[in-house]
């Protein structure tokens, strides 16, 4: 079975990946992801913010310590304790595009326009195959247009194109009013990949201690329905390839994002549930499917059930489809005219 695949021009033996997630933090465990059988790295993202937070942790103590008693110089951090930046980062980038034969793609999160192009910039010296960027932007400003919010995305991956030669991935959100409209003009504007889609930190309420609950959560199988929806419908319509990005728990999700039309399929929840060995047991169950089905490529099969390629798209995608799923649904029998006892 061929099951190779082109990400943005990078040749890859198949199409999965392991997607940005603490399992690339280490160059043990990005050596694991490798011999585990991802096809890909993207590297776990560099946060501008964070960099800045750091910096300014710093000056602050090294500024309030000029100000105070000579004995209190042991609580001050030591210069080799300094922030190192983007250093560390960029050297396990280094590392690891020594260390492995497959592509490593960095990963960015940006706050300013500087902090995008100059960190696109050291991130391509550093060697990576690739970059993507994690535009992960909540506007909670409820004054900020929709309109300010899909240019930061142009702005942002213009930037990063004009400073970079190598190719520029952009991790979306799926909440934009036309998903299918901003897909289109993110490729038009350039991008080489649209990863569908971004998770988004969305935070829950603790009753017991009346809090927020920050705690983040593995990914579930159910959350493959947006990504696919949108992949099915963009195959074909655009340049840029796709990125299948959440929900995978199995080879049943990657067949279904092949078949919808995804270029690769992205994995994180799956391998910190169950180890970077897994990767290899999806690899292998993707295989056997297709070949017991008779293919004999991943081309053969990749885009079959998208929007473009099936019977009727308006029936199976659209309005017809969404009125018949909500009359599909069974009323619990006995349920009318029964008073709660709650
Ligand atoms: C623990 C954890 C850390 C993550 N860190 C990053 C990150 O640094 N940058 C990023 O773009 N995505 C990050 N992600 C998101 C994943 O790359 C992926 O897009 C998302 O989890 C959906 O895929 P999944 O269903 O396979 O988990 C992280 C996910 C997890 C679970």
């Amino acid at each position: 079975m061929d099951l190779s695949t082109d990400y943005m021009g990078l040749k890859l033996k198949h199409p999965i990946i392991a997607s940005s997630s603490p399992l690339s933090e280490t160059l043990e465990g990005i050596k694991l992801l490798e011999d585990s059988g991802a096809s890909a790295i993207v590297m776990f993202s560099l946060f501008e913010e964070k960099i800045r937070r750091e910096n300014e942790a710093f000056d602050y103590f090294i500024e309030t310590g000029t100000e105070s008693f000579a004995e209190s110089i042991n609580y001050f951090p030591s210069i080799d304790k300094a922030p190192k930046g983007p250093d560390s980062y960029l050297n396990l980038i280094r590392k690891a595009v020594q260390a492995t034969d497959i592509p490593i793609i960095g990963s960015l999160n940006g706050i300013t326009d500087k902090g995008w192009i100059d960190y696109a910039k050291q991130i391509q010296e550093a060697g990576a195959s690739a970059i993507e960027l994690n535009v992960f932007f909540l506007p909670t400003d409820i004054d900020m247009l929709s309109s300010t919010v899909e240019q930061r995305y142009f702005d942002i991956l213009k930037a990063v194109k004009a400073a970079v030669a190598i190719p520029v991935a952009i991790k979306l959100s799926p909440f934009f009013s036309a998903t299918g409209n901003m897909a289109k003009r993110l490729d038009e504007a350039g991008a080489d990949a649209l990863v569908l889609f971004n998770r988004f930190y969305q935070p829950d309420i603790d009753l017991d201690n009346l809090k927020i609950d920050p705690r983040a959560e593995l990914s579930t199988i159910s959350e493959i329905r947006l990504p696919l929806l949108w992949i099915a419908v963009l195959y074909g319509h655009i340049k840029a390839s796709l990125a299948a990005s959440r929900g995978v728990h199995s080879s049943t999700e990657i067949i279904k994002y092949l078949l919808a039309g995804a270029d690769v399929v992205m994995v994180a929840s799956v391998l910190m549930k169950n180890g970077p060995h897994y990767l290899n047991v999806l690899k292998n169950e993707t295989d056997q499917w297709l070949t017991a089905r008779g293919y004999h490529s991943l081309a053969e099969v990749r885009g079959i059930l998208s929007r473009q390629n099936i019977w009727d798209p308006g029936v199976l995608y659209e309005r017809v489809n969404y009125i018949k799923v909500l009359e599909s649904f069974e009323k619990p029998s006995g349920w009318y005219g029964k008073q709660s006892k709650v």
